[in-house]
């Protein structure tokens, strides 16, 4: 039996319950994976809450770090006592034992710890597949990073430096922005108090920046667009706020022959050969010493509600894990 977090119906974090599942043998492409953390992240909210909807009951939680304990027929590239971590297939990380598809698992680099495989593999192949694919970031680029003090903030503003760009964050409170600096950030706009807009174009005297990367959502899309340069890009990547409301495509001439993408990890993680490069390049600049993995937050598992409950009040900072 493994204690599992469960939700039968969406809604608050109070939907969320601690369950006892049964885990048999993993299945033909399966492992069984021992988390030894989980990781906290965004999307967990939305699939809760209804707005990103997912067949019911479900587990919850879509990250975790931990050792293989078996492996099922085929799987050839885990094997049993591997340490692993993993970002992505079927929902149900927040548990202590389950079975997944052995194609989605990496193995963790020594160096790096469970906790640090469950707190970046989904906020850092996020920011991986934005910078260096979605657009492909280069020294001397300006880019505007929204919630640059959160767990996926604050993993782009190292990794944004380290490239060479300058880094202008927005976050929604000094204290924020002041950890966003630290880790980074040239410039942080407390879009709670400054019009975000306003401030770009005086940072940039008037230029604005190359590339937005806006996970707000309904807040911020809007003014993210005209923080842009002519054949500038919105990579609108989350709805933090609430999802962006449909809107007139004739903007994007108006505003500078624009292009807008809302992009998903799962896509670009797709394939395997993507996942393991994906992987490869994090685990480099990890292992580097130029992206640090903060846990800023840890929780039991007896208390995802509660972990939940404080990402959506704009508690937390970095990344949070739950721990088994
Ligand atoms: N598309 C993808 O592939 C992908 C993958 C991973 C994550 N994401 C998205 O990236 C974002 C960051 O994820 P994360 O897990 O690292 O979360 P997070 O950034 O640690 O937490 C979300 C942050 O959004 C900000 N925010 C602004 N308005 C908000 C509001 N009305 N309610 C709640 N928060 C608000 C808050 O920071 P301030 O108080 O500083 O404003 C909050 O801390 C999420 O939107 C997530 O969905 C997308």
């Amino acid at each position: 039996m493994s204690k599992a977090v469960r939700f039968h119906e969406t809604g608050g974090p109070q939907v969320l319950q601690v369950e006892d599942v049964a885990v048999g043998a993993p299945g033909p492409g399966e492992a069984r994976v021992r988390h030894m953390a989980c990781g906290l992240n965004f999307i967990d909210v939305y699939q809760r809450s209804g707005l990103y909807p997912v067949p019911l009951p479900s587990g919850a939680g879509n990250e975790g770090a931990g050792v293989v304990e078996a492996v099922g027929a085929g799987v050839s590239w885990v094997r049993s006592g591997d340490r692993v971590a993993y970002a992505g297939g079927p929902l149900g990380a927040y548990c202590e034992v389950r079975n997944l598809p052995a194609d989605r698992l990496c193995i963790l680099p020594e160096g790096i710890t469970f906790e640090q495989g469950a707190a970046m593999m989904l906020k850092g192949m996020t920011v991986q597949y934005l910078i260096r694919r979605t657009y492909a970031v280069q020294a001397g680029d300006t880019v505007l990073f929204h919630a640059a003090s959160g767990g996926v903030g604050l993993i782009a503003c190292q990794w944004l430096k380290a490239l060479g760009a300058t880094v202008i964050g927005t976050a929604g409170s000094d204290e924020k922005c002041a950890l966003a600096r630290k880790h980074g950030a040239d410039h942080c706009i407390n879009y709670r108090s400054e019009n975000f807009v306003e401030r770009v174009k005086d940072i940039t005297q008037g230029a604005g920046v190359r590339v937005v990367y806006d996970s707000v959502g309904k807040d911020t899309f809007l003014g993210s667009l005209d923080c842009l340069q002519p054949l500038g890009l919105l990579a609108s990547f989350g709805n933090a706020s609430g999802p962006v409301p449909p809107f007139d495509l004739g903007l994007l001439s108006q505003k500078g022959s624009l292009f807008v993408t809302r992009p998903s990890l799962f896509t670009y993680t797709a394939a395997r050969r993507d996942l393991e490069a994906t992987a490869k390049d994090l685990f480099d600049i990890v292992q580097s010493g130029k992206v640090r993995i903060e846990i800023e937050q840890r929780y039991r598992l007896d208390d995802a509600a509660q972990a939940h409950s404080d990402l959506e009040a704009r508690r937390t900072t970095g990344s949070s894990v739950l721990l088994p």
